[in-house]
C-alpha cells in the first residue's frame, strides 16, 4: 500500500491526494499551518493519517508557537476523533519535555514516530483479526478508501481487505465511487490496482441493485469516529449502505484501530459532523455537503480493532477492549 507522508526531520512530505490518480505530486510542509491546510483541503485525508499527519505538523511546531498551531491543527476536520486525540497526545508530551529540560522537537519527533508504529501494527492486527470475517471468494462491497493512503499503515477496512485476497478469501471488491470526491473511484481503485486485486468501481446508487442481485456477500468499511454505545460517524453514504444491507440480510463491519473509538462520545447524536463547501457538490447552486453521517449500532455486525472482533452489546464490549489495551 502506498504511504501518504515521509518526514525528513524539518519537512513533512505529503502524497497530494487531491492529485490522484492522475498525478503524484508530494507537498513539502515546513510549517504547522501548511500541514493544516493540507489536512483541510483533503490532501492527506483518512481518520487515522490526519492523526499521524498532525503528530508530525506538531513537531514542526516545536520552536514556535505550539498552542496555536496544535488548536489549529485540531479545527481542520471535526469528525475524526484520531485528529483531537493525536493533538491532545501530543500537547501533553511537549508539556512532558519542556518541563523535564529536554529538547521538545526530539521528544515530539520520537512519539511522531512511535504513533505511526503503532498505526502500522493496529492495521497488522486488524487484517489478521477480520480475516475471520470473510468465505472463501467472497464479494466484498467498500465505500470510501481506508487503504494505506488513509492511515500510513496498510489500511482499516481495505487492509484487511487487501490480507483477505491473499488467502483466497476475496472472489471482487466491489468499489463504491464515493460521492462528492470520489475516494472510492479515484483512490481505492488506484491501491486495488497496484495491489492486483480484482475490483469494479460502481455509483454509490448502484448500492441497493447489486445486493438485490445477489452479488454481495459483505459490506467492510472504515470509521472516523465510535461512540461509546457503538454508533459509527464514516464517510457519507456509509448509513444509507447500512440500511441496505440490513434489508438483503448482508453484514456490514466496520474495520478501525481503537484510537477511532472515542468512549468520551456517549451516542452518534453527540459525534460533530463536519460540513464542507457546497462548491464541492454543485457549480453555484445552494447545497449542503454533509461529509459523514452516523449508522447507528444495531446494523453495524461487528467492529474489528487491533484487540480482536468486538461484537454487540458495544456499550460493554468496546470499554472491555480500550481498557485492555491502555493496561497492555
Ligand atoms: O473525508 P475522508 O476522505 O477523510 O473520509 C475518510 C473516511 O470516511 C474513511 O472511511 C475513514 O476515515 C476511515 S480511514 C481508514
Amino acid at each position: 500500500m502506498a504511504s501518504p507522508l515521509r518526514f525528513t526531520g524539518d519537512t513533512l512530505e505529503l502524497l497530494d491526494q487531491t492529485r490522484l490518480p492522475g498525478e503524484e505530486v508530494w507537498l513539502r510542509c515546513e510549517r504547522p499551518e501548511q500541514v493544516a491546510d493540507a489536512i483541510r483541503r483533503l490532501a492527506v485525508r483518512g481518520a487515522p493519517a490526519i492523526g499521524v499527519t498532525a503528530a508530525y505538523g506538531l513537531v514542526l511546531a516545536a520552536d514556535g508557537s505550539f498552542e496555536e498551531a496544535a488548536r489549529l491543527l485540531a479545527s481542520t476536520r471535526p469528525t475524526a476523533v484520531n485528529l483531537s486525540w493525536a493533538v491532545e497526545q501530543g500537547r501533553q508530551v511537549y508539556a512532558r519535555a519542556r518541563d523535564s529540560g529536554e529538547d521538545p522537537a526530539a521528544v515530539l519527533r520520537a512519539w511522531a514516530d512511535g504513533l505511526a508504529r503503532r498505526q502500522e501494527e493496529a492495521d497488522r492486527l486488524m487484517a489478521e483479526h477480520a480475516a475471520a470475517l470473510f468465505a472463501a471468494g467472497s464479494r466484498v462491497y467498500t465505500h470510501c478508501n481506508t487503504g494505506g493512503l488513509a492511515t500510513a499503515g496498510s489500511g482499516t477496512a481495505l487492509g484487511a481487505i487487501e490480507h483477505a485476497w491473499g488467502r483466497g478469501l476475496v472472489g471482487e471488491v466491489w468499489v463504491g465511487e464515493t460521492r462528492p470526491l470520489l475516494q472510492g473511484a479515484r483512490l481505492t481503485a488506484w491501491e486495488l490496482e497496484q495491489a492486483g486485486i480484482p475490483f469494479r468501481v460502481v455509483t454509490d446508487s448502484s448500492a441497493a441493485a447489486l445486493m438485490a442481485r445477489g452479488e454481495v456477500d459483505l459490506v467492510v468499511v472504515g470509521a472516523d469516529r465510535i461512540a461509546r454505545n457503538g454508533d459509527v460517524a464514516n464517510k457519507i453514504g456509509t448509513y444509507g449502505l447500512a440500511v441496505l444491507a440490513e434489508r438483503h440480510d448482508i453484514p456490514l463491519h466496520v474495520v478501525a484501530p481503537l484510537s477511532t473509538v472515542d468512549l468520551d462520545t456517549l451516542s452518534g447524536a453527540d459525534i460533530p459532523i463536519e460540513e464542507r463547501d457546497p462548491s464541492e457538490v454543485t457549480g453555484g447552486s445552494p447545497a449542503l455537503n454533509l461529509a459523514f453521517d452516523v449508522t447507528p449500532h444495531d446494523l453495524v455486525a461487528s467492529i474489528v480493532t487491533e484487540a480482536g472482533v468486538i461484537e454487540p452489546p458495544y456499550e460493554s464490549s468496546l470499554e472491555r477492549a480500550v481498557r485492555s489495551q491502555s493496561l497492555a
